[in-house]
């Protein structure tokens, strides 16, 4: 057995004996991947951390995910193996901002991506992913929403879901998702496949949404690839969601739309670090209970109207 496959090994049954659920985003890398119980995008992440009865739940991703599923599960234990994994885009939205942008427009209700800090997130009438912001859009019936912190996800909203977004800040972005924008090899690809479908995340730019055969969130993509009778498919998002599809759709072909795209933060999690966190219980991600019941009612209330057929007013 080489020494991946037994560190793998030893991560489950560490697992098995903390009584510990090892989720991961779909971004972690494919040895991550490979041990987790769970692999989904934001919003499945959300979902799934409502549904397991383990004692522990061992989150490998960013900081804002664990801090999420802190916030929905207050009795269990979140561990983060590396917990400086943050997402840099959360930080482009301070609270003090949205304070602001709700004192200049009174009345407007305050969605937020959930890639966002806690402090935002107590802040927000309701919080979005990648997956449901036209959802949410549409269920809370208000023409125009204050919206933040991705630029280019308020573009979306205003061309595909069809609503007017004040977005806070004025220009949020994903470094990883913006380099899309400016490179010529997608072109190269989409004439080198004439068939292939291109899949886009709403965190690329207008110009490379608008050419897509889907705009979605990385579990909307896993998605329409498994139901698509298309065989090659150009994934414009971090590389690793690649990875996965290849894995679970080994006869199909995934190209990766720049295979330069990678979140640095994500692959802050190793096998090694997985190992010690299991091992030494760290490192505990808990969120002050003010902010948290706060964030929680912003957080739920995406659940809410996601799943059901509730619609209201912020
Ligand atoms: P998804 O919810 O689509 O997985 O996206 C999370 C993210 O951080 C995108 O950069
Ligand atoms: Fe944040 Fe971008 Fe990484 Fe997603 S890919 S976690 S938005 S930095």
């Amino acid at each position: 057995m080489g020494a991946k496959a037994k560190l793998q090994q030893e991560i489950r049954q560490l697992a098995q004996q903390k009584n510990a659920i090892i989720f991961a985003h779909n971004y972690q890398p494919p040895e991550i991947q490979e041990v987790a119980d769970y692999i989904g995008d934001s919003f499945g992440l959300c979902q799934k951390a409502q549904q397991i009865e383990t004692k522990v739940i061992l989150f490998c991703g960013v900081r804002f995910m664990a801090e999420t599923a802190a916030i929905l599960n207050p009795d269990k234990r979140v561990l983060m193996p590396e917990p400086s994994a943050r997402c840099p885009m959360a930080a482009q939205l301070p609270a003090k901002l949205i304070q602001e942008a709700k004192t200049k427009h009174p009345g407007l209700p305050v969605i937020l991506y959930i890639n966002t800090t806690v402090e935002a997130k107590a802040e927000a009438d309701v919080i979005c992913t990648s997956s449901n912001l036209c959802t949410i859009l549409d269920r809370l019936k208000q023409d125009r929403v204050l919206f933040g912190p991705d630029g280019n996800m308020a573009e979306y909203a205003r061309h595909i879901c069809g609503y007017d977004v004040v977005p806070i800040p004025d220009h949020g972005f994903c470094h990883v998702h913006v380099t899309f924008s400016f490179d010529p090899q997608i072109m190269e690809l989409q004439r080198e496949y004439p068939k292939a479908k291109l899949l886009v995340h709403p965190e690329c730019d207008w110009d490379l949404q608008s050419r897509a055969d889907l705009i979605g969130s990385t579990g909307q993509m896993l998605e329409y690839a498994r139901k698509s009778s298309a065989s090659t498919f150009i994934i414009a998002t971090e590389v690793d969601l690649t990875s996965r599809l290849q894995r679970e759709l080994p006869q199909k072909t995934f190209i990766p739309a720049l295979k330069y795209a990678i979140c640095k933060a994500m692959k802050k999690i190793t096998l090694e670090k997985v190992k010690t966190s299991l091992l030494h219980d760290q490192f505990h991600i808990t969120v002050p209970e003010s902010i948290a019941k706060r964030a929680k009612t912003a957080i739920q209330r995406m659940i809410n109207l996601t799943t059901s057929t509730e619609t209201n007013s912020a």
